[in-house]
């Protein structure tokens, strides 16, 4: 019984897997990662151009997407400033129908306050 029951938790947990949750939290992989990663580098250089800070992507270690009231892409990505290299989490909220602040930044990386910018 016991046995029968945490075989029936594994295989749905597989099945979630596989299939993805809806709404839940999906990593990003092959030409959606590539096109997440083209986002990250824009909302990095649009920071950079205004009032900073400016970060350039060393390397993203993974990125997930997630359907919430737009897209929220998270990426774990390492990140310079020109002379430190630091793992940072960015986030980046997009919600397309919105007249104006549709586009939420934030960046956390340790040892400095979070970031956040909207436009
Ligand atoms: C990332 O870019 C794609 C393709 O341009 C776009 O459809 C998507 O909404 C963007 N997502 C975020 C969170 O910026
Ligand atoms: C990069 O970050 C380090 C540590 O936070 C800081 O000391 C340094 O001044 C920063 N460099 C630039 C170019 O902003």
């Amino acid at each position: 019984m016991h046995a029968a029951k945490v075989i029936f938790v594994l295989g749905l947990a597989l099945a979630v897997a596989r299939a993805g949750i809806p709404g839940g939290v999906n990593p990003l992989e092959g030409a959606k990662l590539e096109a997440a990663k083209l986002n990250l580098t824009n909302v990095l250089a649009k920071l950079a151009s205004g009032d900073g800070p400016n970060y350039q992507v060393v390397s993203v270690k993974s990125a997930t997407t997630q359907v919430v009231a737009g897209s929220l892409e998270t990426f774990d990505v390492e990140l310079s400033n020109g002379t430190d290299k630091k793992n940072c989490i960015v986030k980046i909220w997009e919600q397309p129908w919105l007249p104006k602040d549709g586009t939420k930044v934030t960046i956390k990386c340790p040892n400095e306050p979070d970031l956040e910018k909207v436009w």
